[in-house]
Formats: C-alpha cells, structure tokens, sequence
C-alpha cells in the first residue's frame, strides 16, 4: 500500500493478528506483569465478597427485628466495618494494578512509536513525496494510543469479567438453585452475542470517521505549512471551504458512528433491564414463599449489579478494543509498506580511495510512462570538477538523486570506485557524498545547530570555521541574537541566498569524499556568489565533485562539462573546447553574455 489512505477498504475484517505484534512488549516486564494481575485477582475476590457481607448485615438485621422483644436494635458494627475495609481493599488494589501497568503500556507505546518513526525514515523518497504528513501523524498517534488501550483492557477486563461471571453462577446454582445460574447465562449469552454482531456491524462507520479524520487533518496541514501561497493569491475562503468539506465528510461519519452506538446501547440496556427484572422477580417469590431470606435477595440484587456493570463495561471495551484494533492495523499497514530502495543483505560498505563516479547507460523514469534519463554514459575521473548544465527539466536534479541512491536506477549501473552503488550500503554512500540541494529546508532551530547538523558531534569552533568558509560569518554576527537566531519552520525567516550558505556550512562540516552542488549559488548577488564559488573551490579541491548550474558564468573553471538534453548527453568537454565546437554550449553561452550586456 503507497500512499495512505487511497486504498483503505473499510469494510476489512479486524486483523486479529495484532495481538501476537503486542505479547512481547508484555513480556518485557513478566515481573510487573505478573503483580499487576495478581492485585487484579485479589480485588475480584474482595468484590465477590462483598455481596455476601451485605447479606450477613441484611439478615441480622431481619432476625433481630423479628425477635421484637428487644426493643432495641443492635447495629452489627463488625459487619459493616469490614464491608468498608472489602470496599476499600478493592479500589486500592485496582488503583494499585494501573499504577504498576502503566511503565508497561508506556513502555511498549514507547517502542512501537519509535519503530515506526525508523521506519518511516527507511523509506524511499518516493514515499515521502507521495505521502501526506497531518494524516500519517494522525495515524501513528491513534496507533500508539491503540496499543496502550488494547493492552489494558484485553488483560484487565476481558478475561478477568469471564471469570467473575462464571465463579457467580457456580455461587447462584450452589447456594440458591440452577435458574439463578441459568438466568444469568442466558442473558450473558444474549448480551455478549448482541454486542458483538452489533460492534461488528459499527466497525465500518468507525473506520469512515478516522479516514475523514485523516483526511480533514492532512487537508488543515498542507494549507498551513502554505500559508505565504495562500496568502499571495487570497484563497483563504477556498481554503476554508476545501477544510469544510473535509470536516462535512467527518462530521457524516461521525453522526453515522453515534447513531449506531444508540442503537448498541440501547439494544444493550434493554437485555440488562429484563434479565434484572426476571433474577430479581424470581428471587422475590422465593422470598415471598417463605425459601430465601431478605438478605439472600440483597445478595443477588448485588451480584446481578455487580456482573452487569463489568458486562455493561464489556460492551464499550470490545467496542473500543476493535476501534484500537482497527487504529493499530492502520499503522501496522504502514510498517509494511517496504523500501523500494534497499540495502542487498549485508551490503558492504562504499570504500571511497579516488572518488571516480561513473555513469553506464544509466535510464531512469520517475513515472514509466516518461523516461527521464534514456541511456546516461559519463565518467567523472578522480579529483575531477564535473559541471552538469541543461534546460530546466532535463534531468540534472535527477542524476545527483541517483547517485545519492533516492531512487534506484531503471537501467544500467552507476559505479563509483568500481563500486556498484546498488549492492553497497545506502549509509556508507550517502556518508562518502555531501549535497547542497537545489532548495534547502533547515529545522525549525538555531542557525549554529542548523550548520551543526552536517556532522552533530563537531565542536563550536569547527562550525563556526565552516560558517565562515561559507561567508555566513558577517551575516550571522550582525543579528541580533548572532548564533542562536531561530530559523523559523523550514528555514523560512531566512533569505534565499543565506539559506544557501547554510546549507553549504552543514555540507563543508559533514567533510564528504564526494561533493554535489545543485544550483548552489543561484540565489546568490554577484558579490557573495564569487566568495561561495571560492569557498566551493576550495573545499572540492582534490575531491571529485558535481557542479550543477544555470549560470555558465559560475562553471567556467569546470574540469569537463557536460550538456544534458532530452535524458542524454549532448556534448562534453571544458569551456574552451565547447566554445570552439560552436554547438548548445555555444549558442547557450553566447546568450547568456548579450544578456548580461544588456542588462
Ligand atoms: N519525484 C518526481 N516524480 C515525477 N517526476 C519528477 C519528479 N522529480 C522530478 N520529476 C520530473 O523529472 C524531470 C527532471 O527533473 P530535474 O529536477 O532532474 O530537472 P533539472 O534538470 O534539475 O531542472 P532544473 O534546472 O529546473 O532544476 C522534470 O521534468 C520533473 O518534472
Ligand atoms: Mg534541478
């Protein structure tokens, strides 16, 4: 499944395979674990005891007020002290059993979302571009709390209501007679089969409501993270309207999800009611005829209240276990969505000694419907400055993409060293190959940890030096709050061109065996470019590197430069030479400088 969502069918049968992905979080703490359910027996225990406690006081009470010669009754203050203590005892114990699971919970929530989160960094490009980032997080945070609730609640009131149910009945039939019993299993039978069907049949009007939560959530996002393109051509109202819609679609799914829980609670209260009514009748009778006492009715008043409120319980419990079913599911798909670009098994790692990249009939097509590259041929010798230069679209972005490996070739082999980058580790390549991207994003920080992140361990002074190679240095000290200034989201508060030079900071610090530079210094003026270009030079000097360029002017110097049209190389060789053949270059060159002049 690529692209979350699109094909979500909601009429899928929970996955009840789930449970077997959460057992090894629960044995990671068999300890506490083991406590916890421990509490939970022994407030059972309390619990079934209470009822009898009630019946004691009842009947002492009964037979005292029967013996009417005393004029006074005596109030059976051990009775009802230790009703009080079983009481207590019971919460306590409860109390005791969450405390003890939640580092459990916690624990595994912990885990999975981390999981996911490596996850999500393993995938391809590809992936991230297709994907929609309000509605993933939604996804994952509705996963994790998933997981914590299906773990309480399958543990601590699924198993523990069954057992509760089946030590009262053998107590009724014991005690009292077998239709006690029978009343109370018919109607757990009925109540626990019309919950089911009827939680079954919700499940769909619950998975409509998330999608539409989904959705309504990746639509607020991608409107926000735009607000300066919204802004530029005043579509606030379009916006809201498209948002609108999207929570319209919740709201339906929504009301559909609440209208069937009517119909379930409902459905559920009125099985309680008759079944209550039918104990309580027959035990009233007994009481009437002289079989049972007062305190024996008190008693399975009791009991009755005390099996259906767990039962009732029950019933919102299997319902929120599957919605938690159905949220853990949903990011499960996600851990399965795999990389279409993976490390071979135990890949080894890039051993960089020269640096020489070679291109060998390389074809890529992002779609396969429109080759982009169609039959690449280029060797970059050791220590080499290769300058890559085109029309826009031609594919030039795209062929540093594959040589950092976004994407895998479609054909054809890229080598560097006489390495086949395909069968050696993506991280070894990606540390051998620095880039300074054609549009830089930085974290929402200060700039210091911005250029910090191309090597996260370097020292202050080692990226202040790269600030300063990459003449970022004047800027920086004249703001206000110099190194420490925030960046904004995505880098936004800073300038086109000092985003550059940031980006290539980080990229000098990170001290790459191989350099790509994508339009590096296009958004650059004349004066700080000739200083960048400087910079570059020198930290390329005896390292092969890729220069990308719009600007001929800033490529003069290039080793070889290469002219990519329509996916292939057109022409090759140094400025001079390319002059000469009078060909693209030429006529591109010869462009450019009337540009300049008549500027
Ligand atoms: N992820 C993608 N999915 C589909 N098509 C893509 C993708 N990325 C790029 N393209 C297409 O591939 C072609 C080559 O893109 P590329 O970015 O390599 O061009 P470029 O030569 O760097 O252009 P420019 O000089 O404008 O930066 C373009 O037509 C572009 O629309
Ligand atoms: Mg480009």
């Amino acid at each position: 499944m690529r692209g979350m969502g699109s094909n979500y069918d909601p009429n899928k049968p929970v996955d009840w395979s789930v449970i077997k992905q959460i057992w090894p979080h629960l044995m990671e703490y068999k300890r506490r674990v083991g406590l916890a359910l421990f509490c939970l027996l022994a407030a059972k225990l309390a619990s079934i005891s209470m009822p009898f406690v009630l019946k004691f006081v009842v009947d002492d009470l009964d037979t005292q007020q029967a013996d009417s010669s005393l004029s006074l009754i005596a109030v059976p203050v051990g009775l009802l002290l230790a009703y009080g203590f079983i009481r207590l005892s019971n919460v306590l114990l409860g109390e005791i059993r969450d405390t003890l699971f939640g580092r459990v919970t916690e624990r595994a929530m912990r885990r999975v979302g981390l999981k996911v989160f490596e996850h999500l960094h393993a995938l391809d490009l590809a992936f991230h571009l297709e994907r929609r980032t309000g509605g993933l997080s939604r996804d994952i945070e509705r996963g994790t709390n998933g997981i914590s609730f299906l773990m309480r609640f399958l543990i601590f009131n699924i198993v523990p209501t069954f057992l509760e149910l089946f030590l009262v009945m053998a107590i009724l039939w014991q005690q009292y007679s077998i239709d006690f019993a029978l009343i109370v299993l018919l109607s757990v039978v009925s109540y626990v089969w019309f919950s089911k069907t009827a939680t079954d049949w919700r499940s769909q009007f619950i998975r409509e409501a998330n999608v539409a939560d989904s959705r309504s959530s990746t639509r607020a996002i991608d409107s926000l993270i735009n607000f300066e393109t919204v802004k530029y051509f005043t579509n606030e109202k379009h916006e809201a309207e498209l948002y609108d819609q999207e929570l319209s679609k919740w709201e339906q799914a929504k009301r559909k999800n609440r209208l069937t829980l009517f119909a379930l609670n409902t459905g559920q209260a009125l099985i309680i009611s008759v079944s209550m009514t039918a104990m309580l009748t027959l035990a009233a009778s007994n009481v009437a005829k002289g079989e049972m006492t007062l305190g024996d009715f008190v008693l399975i008043n009791a009991f009755m209240m005390q099996i259906f409120m767990p039962l009732n319980f029950l019933g919102f419990v299997y319902r929120e276990i599957k919605s938690s079913m159905i949220n853990i599911e949903r990011m499960f798909e996600l851990m399965k969505v795999d990389s279409k670009v993976s490390d071979t098994s135990q890949a080894p790692g890039l051993n960089v000694q020269q640096g020489k990249i070679e291109f060998k009939d390389v074809a890529f097509s992002y779609d396969p419907e429109r080759p982009i590259l169609k039959g690449l041929n280029f060797v970059l010798q050791p220590g080499e400055k290769l300058a890559l230069v085109g029309g826009s679209g031609a594919g030039k972005s795209t062929i540093a993409k594959l040589l950092f490996r976004f994407y895998d070739v479609n054909d054809g082999q890229i080598l560097i060293d006489d390495q086949d980058i395909k069968q050696v580790s993506q991280l070894s390549l990606r540390q051998a190959i620095g880039v300074v991207p054609q549009d830089t994003v930085l974290f929402n920080n200060s700039i210091l940890e911005n250029v910090r992140y191309g090597c996260p361990e370097a020292r202050d002074d080692e990226v202040k030096q790269a600030i300063e190679l990459a003449h970022l240095k004047d800027f920086i000290e004249q703001l206000p709050k110099g190194y420490d200034t925030q960046v904004g989201e995505r880098g936004l508060k800073l300038s086109g061109g000092e985003k550059q030079r940031v980006a290539i900071a980080r990229t000098i610090l990170k001290r790459p065996a191989i350099l790509v530079f994508d339009e590096a210094t296009s958004s650059l003026d004349s004066v700080s470019e000739r200083a960048v270009l400087q910079a570059i030079d020198e930290v390329s000097r005896n390292k092969s590197s890729v220069v990308i360029a719009h600007r001929l002017s800033t490529i003069i110097n290039a080793d070889r430069i290469l002219v990519i049209e329509d996916g292939q190389v057109v022409e090759q060789g140094n400025h001079e030479s390319l002059l000469q053949k009078t060909g693209h270059y030429a006529r591109l060159w010869h462009l450019q400088q009337s540009n300049q002049e008549n500027k």
